[in-house]
């Protein structure tokens, strides 16, 4: 039975970095997960472990069929499940298309849970499964509201199922971070009408950091990663302070 890595959203990112990290992992094989089949074929310069290209558009349910058939006809031991396929865009409710509002939803939430569901089967006692949600997820967020609501769902799934896998010991993991600055996910999310409502991004970390953070958070079992000082202190501060007066402050800060 081979020990793999699964990785969605492998063709950038924090995506890429984790399978940059798997080299010190019991892994003989990484399965990337994305659309840019070329990106990922590239991968394979990044890293000494065998990486099997898996491109496909995580928000066609024939892509799940598909990768559900090829773990079931593969049976690989999933090591690592690391959720990182994922978007957002910024905007208030009239200024983000309907259809990248139901994208991001499907793919932030829909494809996350079909994913995990497909991939606990292949999971053993000291197996992992990280889902990279946003310290977003810790509050309403007003013009990033679709976005930080799927990562708020995401989080909470990510929590409960913890408790469902105890009794496998697999461990769950809800990876929170802040702003990252060096992958796609910013240029992205400011392709629309509304990109302006968010001035800046201070403080924003890096990719590099946050995954090696993340993978230790996950190696010790954690039910919470915040990779990240802003991440810390936005998870507590977020628990003692109304959501009313949180986004009050966010109007703030947005503007800066
Ligand atoms: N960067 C940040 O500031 C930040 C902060 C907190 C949380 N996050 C979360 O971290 C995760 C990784 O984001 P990132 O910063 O690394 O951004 P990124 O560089 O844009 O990576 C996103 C990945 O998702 C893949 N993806 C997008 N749509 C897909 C689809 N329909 N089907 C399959 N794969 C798809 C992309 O690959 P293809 O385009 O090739 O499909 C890419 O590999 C996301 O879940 C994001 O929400 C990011």
């Amino acid at each position: 039975m081979k020990r793999i890595a699964l990785i969605t959203g492998a063709s950038s990112g924090l995506g890429e970095e984790f399978v940059r990290l798997m080299k010190s992992e019991e892994v003989e094989e990484i399965w990337a997960v994305a659309r840019r089949e070329e990106r990922l074929r590239a991968l394979q310069q990044l890293t000494g472990i065998p990486v099997r290209p898996v491109p496909m558009d995580l928000t066609e349910e024939s892509s799940i069929s598909e990768l559900e058939a090829l773990l079931a006809k593969e049976k690989p031991r999933i090591r690592y499940l690391i959720c990182a396929a994922g978007f957002g865009k910024i905007g208030n409710y009239a200024e983000i298309e309907r259809k990248d509002a139901a994208r991001m939803i499907t793919l932030n939430c829909r494809a996350a849970v079909e994913v995990t569901t497909i991939a606990i089967p292949y999971m053993q006692k000291g197996d992992h499964i990280m889902e990279i949600c946003s310290t977003s997820g810790f509050q309403p967020f007003p013009h990033l509201n679709v976005y930080a609501a799927s990562k708020a769902f995401l989080y909470r799934y990510s929590r409960a199922l913890r408790f469902e896998l105890f009794g496998k010991r697999v461990s769950v993991t809800a990876v929170c971070p802040y702003w990252i600055r060096d992958t796609e996910f910013i240029p992205t999310a400011k392709q629309t009408e509304g990109a302006g409502k968010i001035k800046d991004f201070p403080f924003a970390s890096k990719k590099k950091t946050v995954a090696k953070w993340a993978l230790h958070d996950a190696r010790l079992g954690l039910p919470v990663s915040t990779p990240g000082p802003v991440c810390i202190i936005h998870r507590i501060v977020a628990k003692f302070i109304p959501s009313e007066a949180m986004m009050g402050l966010w109007e703030l800060i947005r503007r800066i």
